[in-house]
């Protein structure tokens, strides 16, 4: 694997809490990293790297159901070698000017940057890796990885992605639900297509329809601001929802790479004819009562619709 820097914009975010640093930890264990991989951490809180060090450590021994592992002290301690804290403002421009010098020092030629911060930073970030030159691919390659949302609606998910997409090419951008990654879902294709009963009898003559429920048994937890905000249908309607019904309807994909299961599931969800008459929409009892949800909200927790699939099968 060549050599990187993996910048992490908000390393004292929450999801860097309950996933990034635990995974970080997890691919040091498992010996998956480059010899000389660094990773810079970026937040605005005021650390110095022996503090920021200890809140490492006491992320990885905060109980997280993601994370149950014991952890091993001489994997820490190999993880704080590869770590540096920068804790910086990325609304001021002169800290891409820290960032780059800190990069220039490492002197790793390829770096990834994960945007696990505010959405609401993503535009500028965009603009301000480009103009800094953080973007460049002079030595080596860069990536970036933004987490979800990608906008509130169609038209500012559009116009974040414009952005996105004028600076950065198709191949360099990962736009990242780990929903859905899970092996779960991934099952899905080989499970119908390596199906040879199954799959010639998916077809309208035999199914009559197919219920895709996603039940979660647990709340929205710490989650309330950004819930509130989005509901139901935005957090997993028009990703998770729609991913299982695509792996579960699409057409077989020429192969098993991304291009090509890309391909049918855009072409599955474009034939998609939905009924708008079918959608309901309701709140749980007890939401309201929710840490930062906003007195009377009126944000969805539930919704259901029907949808036909208009194609050949
Ligand atoms: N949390 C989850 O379970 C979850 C699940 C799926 C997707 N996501 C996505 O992951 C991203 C992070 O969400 P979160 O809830 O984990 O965020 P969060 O806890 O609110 O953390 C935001 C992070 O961004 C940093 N930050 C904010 N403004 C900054 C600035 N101007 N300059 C530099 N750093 C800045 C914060 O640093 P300081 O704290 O030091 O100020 C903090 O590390 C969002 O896109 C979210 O939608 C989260």
């Amino acid at each position: 694997m060549d050599n990187f820097s993996l910048v992490i914009v908000g390393i004292t975010s929450n999801l860097a809490q309950i996933k990034l640093i635990p995974t970080l930890y997890d691919l040091v264990a498992g010996g998956y990293l480059p010899k000389d991989f660094q990773v810079i951490g970026i937040g605005r809180t005021t650390y110095n790297q022996g503090q920021f060090r200890d809140f490492v450590s006491k992320t990885l021994r905060t109980p997280n159901h993601h994370h149950t592992h014991v952890i091993d002290e001489r994997i820490e301690q190999e993880l704080f070698a590869h770590l540096t804290y920068l804790s910086v403002d990325l609304t001021d421009l002169s800290s891409y000017a820290k960032l780059k010098d800190l990069l220039v020092r490492q002197q790793t030629p390829n770096h990834v940057f994960y945007l696990a911060t505010f959405p609401s930073l993503y535009g500028s970030i965009f603009e301000n890796l480009k103009s800094t030159g953080l973007a460049d691919e002079k030595a080596g390659w860069t990536r970036l990885l933004i987490e979800k949302p990608i906008g509130s609606d169609r038209d500012s998910a559009r116009e974040l992605n414009d952005l996105l997409t004028k600076y950065f090419r198709e191949d360099q951008i990962f736009r990242l639900d780990h929903y859905l990654g899970k092996e779960t879902l991934q099952n899905i294709l080989t499970f119908r297509f390596g199906n040879g009963i199954l799959e010639p009898l998916m077809t309208s003559d035999h199914i009559d329809h197919i219920e895709v429920t996603a039940a979660e048994d647990f709340g929205i937890g710490s989650r309330g601001s950004y819930y509130d905000q989005n509901g139901a249908i935005k957090d997993v309607g028009q990703n998770h929802l729609l991913q299982m019904l695509a792996l579960a309807t699409m057409d077989k994909p020429k192969s098993m790479d991304n291009d090509s299961i890309t391909k049918e599931r855009v072409k599955i969800l474009k034939s998609l004819v939905p009924d708008p008459s079918s959608l309901v929409i309701g709140q749980y009892e007890g939401y309201l009562g929710e840490k930062d949800i906003a007195p009377g909200s009126t944000t969805e927790t539930y919704f259901s619709f029907k949808t036909m699939i208009d194609n050949d099968r």
